[in-house]
């Protein structure tokens, strides 16, 4: 269903993605780790087409989706619909029209700049809000919501365009705990009743096994690891990020980061 071959990314001499293959057989939910730099949100953004590949293919139901180019590319980037860890709404806009926002790739310049929708896609966005539990805030500005809600809306905005693939790029690493399990939740239920792939990046392990079928381990911009919740074992995110034989169950890339970010050091030092 979606093959990515010898998929390559450079930046200057720093390599962000080195020659990944990942093939998909059918709809499935995949939950993408590494620690910070290991390549994953531009795996994500290649898939995308927001980047351009430096090397290999991305195939899609046959078609090689890597070498479109203006329409049949934008066309691509609504059937694999992107979400974000900051959500990417309009703020002050309200919620119902930040979800027909979703539609923008199939309007004509005119209708969008008059903000004219065809009142079967209100209808829709509404139904779409209403499936997410969030119904009752569409007139709202998108700003008056939480966290949770608004990745919801993001959602929302992702199922107008009825994307085969939703490309989740951490979309819990702003939200509280409770909140992150209902976005989760949600992207599950999508994937299990519209049998939609999704491929998210996740910074917790435990969500990528709570949630996901399959779990792809980037390192480098390697994959170094590719399976079951199950065989992810304790070695296995061990090897995945780079940690030291003290990597315990509970670590996270998380707290990994975290406890090697320079600024946590330096205020280490100072304790
Ligand atoms: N536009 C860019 N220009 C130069 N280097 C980049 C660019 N985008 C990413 N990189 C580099 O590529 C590597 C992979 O970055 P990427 O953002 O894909 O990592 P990530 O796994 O998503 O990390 P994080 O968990 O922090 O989001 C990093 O070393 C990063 O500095
Ligand atoms: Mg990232």
């Amino acid at each position: 269903m979606l093959r990515i071959e010898t998929l390559t990314k450079r930046f200057g001499d720093k390599t962000a993605v080195d020659a990944a293959n990942i093939a998909v057989e059918r709809p499935t939910m995949i939950g993408i780790i590494g620690r910070s730099g290991a390549g994953k949100s531009t795996l994500l953004r290649m898939l995308n087409r927001l980047s351009d590949a430096t090397e290999g293919t991305i195939t899609f139901e046959g078609e090689e989706v890597s070498s479109l180019r203006g329409a049949a590319k934008r066309d691509w980037q609504s059937r694999c619909a992107m979400i974000f860890q900051q959500f990417n709404l309009v703020p002050r806009m309200d919620v119902v029209s930040n979800v027909l926002h979703g539609t923008l790739n199939k309007r004509s310049t005119m209708a969008t700049m008059f903000n004219l929708y065809p009142q079967a896609d209100i209808h829709r966005a509404i139904e779409i809000l209403d499936r997410l539990g969030i119904a009752e805030q569409a007139p709202k500005r998108a700003e008056a919501l939480s966290g949770g809600q608004q990745q919801r809306v993001a959602i929302a905005r992702a199922l107008m365009q009825d994307p085969k693939i939703i490309l989740a790029d951490e979309p819990i690493a702003s939200l509280d705990p409770m909140n992150a399990q209902v976005v989760m939740q949600s992207l599950r239920t999508i994937h299990e009743e519209d049998g939609r792939m999704v491929i998210a990046n996740l910074h917790t392990l435990d969500t990528a096994r709570r949630y996901c079928d399959r779990v792809i381990g980037m390192r480098d911009g390697r994959i170094v690891f590719d399976g079951t919740p199950a065989q992810l074992t304790t070695g296995a995110a061990r090897d995945i990020y780079g940690a030291g034989a003290d990597f315990s169950e509970d670590a996270t890339s998380t707290q990994i980061e975290t406890l090697d970010r320079p600024e946590v050091r330096k205020a280490k030092a100072l304790v």
